[in-house]
């Protein structure tokens, strides 16, 4: 597939929905972190902070300090607080200000902090678009095979920022009309190198979770078709679970006889229209570890067939669909609930949600 010349920022950007839906987002490994490391970080609309205080625990706070803006990240950790280089005042985590050096009486003013919690190797925040101190309405899933030590932790990548919307990701799964022309050649794990003679065929499916509104599941079955013949042993199972709008998604593909593999792909929105992507991966203790990389190498090529068609394209708010077309309506339903008052389309209060679509459906 030749890839397209990208459209301006300006054009793309105006036809999609606001880029920061509410949600956890990752926003630094663990390993990135050392106690009494300050990291910077500038997303979902806001300019943050990422330390870890000397007693493990890392927190995230508004990065200009509140007394004159200097940049905290330029400061150093006491404790559980940030001091700022500028005048040392101190943070404590709940975001007071706990210490002034020249005055006894203390501002009352809380400087911004975010909901964090560090599971699995990764630091996560909440992001919410409105009544940004309630606490989170849903937390990070534990994952029972991690937990128990039956699944181990067996590698990351770093796929750096690619320039698409978030809900593109959402979308793709419900397109069923994709799977074939963009995932159904094999190509060699982690390159753009086809695999002459192997096709893969794909059956996809998905459902929300009755207990849990801010989930949903797609599930694809892939059989491989090697010179022209389908060949059902080489069937293969996943399931990707989105935990909230995409900034979380769990990849779990089970190889027959062989076990399962489990990887996050988390996105974390910069800018609008540019996600910064991470892959972090854990499998059955003895699955062999070449397989795992041969595994997420293979997702990880078909997901750039992907962006080159996310990275340069637009929003349709009425995409022209007709039978044999996924239940794109019925996914952007769901994904209305991440955006503050369930509004997608700002400026439009009286959005339908697309119910007039998705009577065509
Ligand atoms: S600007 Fe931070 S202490 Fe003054
Ligand atoms: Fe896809």
């Amino acid at each position: 597939m030749a890839k397209p010349p990208r459209p301006s920022a300006a054009v793309r950007e105006r036809s999609y929905p606001p880029p920061f839906p509410d949600g956890w987002y990752r926003v630094a490994g663990s390993h990135e972190l050392r106690p009494g490391a300050i990291l910077y970080r500038e997303c979902l609309g806001a300019q943050m902070i990422v330390y870890r205080g000397e007693n493990g625990r890392a927190q995230v706070m508004s990065a200009f300090c509140p007394h004159m803006g200097a940049n905290l990240a330029g400061g150093c950790v006491k404790g559980d607080r940030v001091e700022c280089p500028f005048h040392l005042w101190q943070l404590a985590p709940d975001g007071s200000v706990a210490h002034v050096p020249y005055a006894d009486k203390l501002p009352r003013a809380r400087h911004r902090i975010w909901a964090t919690r560090e599971r699995y190797g990764q630091i996560f925040i909440y992001h919410r678009g409105a009544q940004i101190d309630a606490p989170p309405p849903y937390d990070i899933p534990s994952i029972a095979d991690i937990d128990d030590g039956r699944m181990v932790y067996r590698g990351r990548y770093d796929a750096g920022s690619v320039h698409m919307h978030l809900l593109e990701f959402g979308e793709n799964s419900v397109d069923f009309q994709h799977f074939s022309p963009l995932h159904g050649q094999m190509f060699v794990p982690w390159t753009r190198l086809r695999v002459p003679g192997v096709q893969i065929q794909h059956e996809a499916d998905w459902e929300d979770d009755p207990e849990h509104g801010h989930v949903v599941r797609f599930k694809n079955h892939s059989t491989l078709r090697i010179l022209g013949k389908l060949r059902p042993e080489t069937r293969g199972d996943s399931v990707a679970t989105f935990w909230g709008p995409a900034g979380i998604v769990m990849f779990r593909i089970t190889i027959p006889k062989m076990g399962d593999i489990l990887f996050f792909q988390t996105h974390l929105p910069v800018q609008p229209l540019e996600q910064r992507v991470w892959f972090h991966w854990f499998a059955d203790v003895k699955m062999p570890r070449w397989l795992v990389y041969y595994v997420v190498g293979n997702w990880i090529s078909q997901w750039r067939n992907d962006l080159d068609v996310w990275e340069n394209k637009v929003h349709l708010r009425k995409p022209l669909l007709v039978k044999g077309d996924g239940p794109i309506h019925r996914l952007r339903k769901w994904w209305k609930q991440f955006y503050p008052e369930g509004v997608m389309y700002p400026g439009d209060e009286a959005d339908d949600g697309g119910e007039a679509e998705r009577a065509a459906e």
